[in-house]
């Protein structure tokens, strides 16, 4: 059975961190989640002229993942465990804050000081209620260790984040079932996509517009679809799009900034924690960016 489109919701922006923009595709007012996502962020395309480029210093995480994947610039990164990293388009970083990191997530030394193109997004992926306080882990994968497939007309392709798509298959280790595609479409192209039923399933589109079950969904919106166990994806131009869901936790939320737990005992917990110095901090010898 192929998927429809349940409601096609348009992304809000706002400033995040140190005062980049953002396209908030969800939470929005026309779509609150898709379990068990919490968020997305498509941070730009923006171009930075010279000390413009702005991150987002310390700061902590528990509970769930941030999945960062880069399109264009450079990031850096570091945090409470100790763990350093540069990440340049096409590269992902699937962070597990599970019982707590804290860090930072800046444009690279050299973007700082000679401005450039930045553009990529962030997901949150929640834990669920038996994973939210498991070890911090790092999944870093370089562009070229992303599974890539092309479609039988080769109009369509696909890197592989998280999940199957056309026969490829996922690097990246997820604690529940999550998929995470981004689909580049020439024009004319059709794919048909297959999906485990009982996922959770979105079309954002960030780049032309994209078909998505016989619907025209435009740059900066997001098509929710319904139940099923394939999905028709076209366009007649150049488009681009993240497909992404996973199986629901349909567990309770509490979410308080950058903590997002089953209850609001544990969301105390956590900013007790973090103010008592139990999430530790980045190591003094980790080179703080230049502001
Ligand atoms: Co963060």
């Amino acid at each position: 059975m192929f998927r429809t489109v349940q409601a096609i919701s348009t992304a809000h922006r706002q400033l995040e961190g140190g005062g980049f923009m953002v396209r908030r595709p969800f939470p929005s007012r026309g779509l609150a989640t898709l379990d068990p996502l919490l968020m997305l962020d498509e941070m730009g395309p923006v171009d930075y002229g010279p000390d413009e480029a702005v991150g987002a210093p310390d700061h902590p995480h528990r509970g769930f993942e941030t999945v960062t994947y880069l399109l264009a610039g450079e990031g850096t990164h570091a945090d409470s465990a100790g763990h350093t990293g540069t990440l340049r388009p096409g590269d992902v970083q699937w962070m597990t804050a599970g019982a707590g990191v804290i860090h930072r997530e800046m444009p690279s030394p050299k973007i700082q000081r000679e401005g450039g193109r930045v553009h990529g997004f962030q997901l949150w992926v929640n834990l669920p209620r038996a994973h939210k306080m498991t070890r911090p882990r790092y999944q870093e994968i370089p562009r070229e260790s992303i599974p890539k497939a092309l479609s039988d007309d080769g109009l369509a392709s696909v890197q592989v984040i998280a999940g199957d798509a056309l026969g490829a298959s996922a690097v990246i280790a997820t604690h529940t079932p999550i998929v995470l595609h981004h689909w580049r479409f020439q024009p004319g192209a059709e794919v048909d996509v297959a999906l485990a039923e009982d996922h959770n399933v979105g079309v954002y589109v960030f780049d032309g517009v994209v078909q998505v079950a016989g619907r025209d969904v435009s740059d900066g919106q997001i098509a929710v679809l319904g139940p099923g166990q394939a999905l028709q994806l076209g366009s007649r131009g150049v488009a681009q799009a993240l497909l992404l869901g996973g199986r629901p936790l349909r567990e309770p939320v509490a979410w308080m900034g950058p903590f997002v737990m089953n209850t609001e005992d544990e969301i105390r917990q956590a900013m007790l924690d973090y103010q008592q110095g139990r999430m530790g901090s980045i190591p003094p010898q980790i080179v703080k960016p230049s502001p």
